[in-house]
């Protein structure tokens, strides 16, 4: 049966908000609600003794890999290698013995994808595929096929797999952190009740549509626009920023905070809006530090944020979201809900073709 609108005006509206109920139908796959661990998946490799693991995709899947790789090696302490696969493809990288790699694609179509799983397959690495489609090609070449329960994507811009991506991620790093002797069974247990809470979150996010409406009104005339953030964060940034370009054509740059001073820094006036994905924690102190510079040069800073970080960019921000409070973990899970929904409403208020942006396709099935 074709698959409808609802009462949305687009599909990327409708899968906006399935986001909550993707993320859900996802964790239920890896997470015992009882004992809040994650089960463990069949894999081709121990991620006990694996020595390196290679993280690939193309387009906001490439994202999910940046933003796991934060992950993997933090909690799990398992150096990652993370590349677009149409580099990774021509690269012939040198490969460690017994090594693996993973491939995040939505469609599992992708071109690019499947040239760059046979480089490493001929190289020895085991290949693990996390796609949309069980039927896909890139899940019939790699040797386990994770599934992220995201549903039928239609709107080209990806959303609610994206989210559904980074919970299987998160998943494995917590699986991995615990095989490899890098968290306990209660730091297991801390992480996956984080992880659970995303779904309510995110729901209350999406009822913050009218908050984003305004933020979309002030960027919408923007010639650049710059999105900043740190650590695991700044994937999500250019998750922001890519949402943006393809959506409303507007230039945008996702840039790690403490790179901005190395070029960026130069286009900050006050046309310039600076988009800062800023919630408390560890970085933030050094993030909002970027984000004053960037405010004493005229940029305007719209600050994603959470109620411990919201009194201190209120000082310099001309406009502060606060979203909820949450552990640092399964923040980028959160953060990409508003910058999608940012990217929407910025398009919906130009009038361009939302669910089909000009010059994209929804796989790209040709190198
Ligand atoms: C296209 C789509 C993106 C997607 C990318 C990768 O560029 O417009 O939304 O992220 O392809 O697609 P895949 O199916 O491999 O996730």
């Amino acid at each position: 049966a074709a698959i409808g609108k609802g009462n949305y005006r687009h599909f990327m509206e409708k899968e906006l908000h399935e986001h909550p109920a993707v993320i859900g139908d996802t964790l239920r796959q890896y997470v015992d609600p009882a004992t809040r661990a994650v089960a463990r998946p069949a894999l081709p490799f121990d991620p006990a003794t694996l020595p390196r693991l290679w993280l690939s995709g193309c387009g906001s899947a490439f994202l999910v890999c940046n933003t796991a790789r934060y992950w993997f090696e933090t909690l799990a302490r398992l150096p990652v290698d993370c590349d677009v696969a149409s580099e990774l493809r021509y690269r012939d990288p040198p490969l460690t013995e017994g090594g693996a790699a993973m491939f995040v694609s939505q469609s599992g179509e992708t071109a690019d994808n499947l040239a760059a799983m046979k480089l490493l397959r001929s190289g020895g690495q085991s290949l693990v595929s996390v796609v949309n489609v069980p039927e896909s090609t890139m899940a019939r070449e790699s040797d386990t096929t994770l599934m992220t329960v995201a549903g039928p994507e239609i709107s080209v811009a990806s959303t609610k797999a994206f989210t559904a991506q980074l919970s299987v991620m998160a998943c494995l790093a917590i699986n991995f952190a615990r095989a490899r002797g890098a968290i306990d069974a209660a730091e297991e247990a801390r992480l996956t009740a984080a992880l659970l809470e995303v779904p309510e979150h995110a729901a209350r996010l999406l009822d913050s549509s009218t908050e984003i409406e305004a933020l979309a009104a002030d960027i919408k005339d923007a010639r650049d626009v710059l999105y900043l953030a740190r650590g695991s964060l700044f994937p999500i940034a250019m998750e922001g920023a890519l949402k943006l370009k393809e959506l409303s054509y507007i230039h945008a740059e996702g840039y790690a905070a403490g790179e901005m001073k190395h070029g960026p820094i130069a286009l900050i006036d006050s046309s310039v809006p600076v988009i800062a994905l800023c919630p408390s924690g560890p970085l933030f102190e050094k993030t909002a530090s970027n984000l004053q510079e960037a405010a004493a040069r005229g940029g305007r800073i719209i600050a994603f944020t959470d109620e411990d970080g919201a009194p201190a960019l209120r000082r310099f921000a001309s406009r502060v979201m606060v979203l909820p409070k949450v552990d640092p973990f399964v923040a980028p899970i959160l953060h990409a809900i508003p910058v999608q929904m940012l990217a929407y409403h910025v398009a919906v208020l130009k009038g361009t073709d939302v669910d089909q942006p000009r010059n994209l396709a929804k796989a790209v099935t040709v190198e």
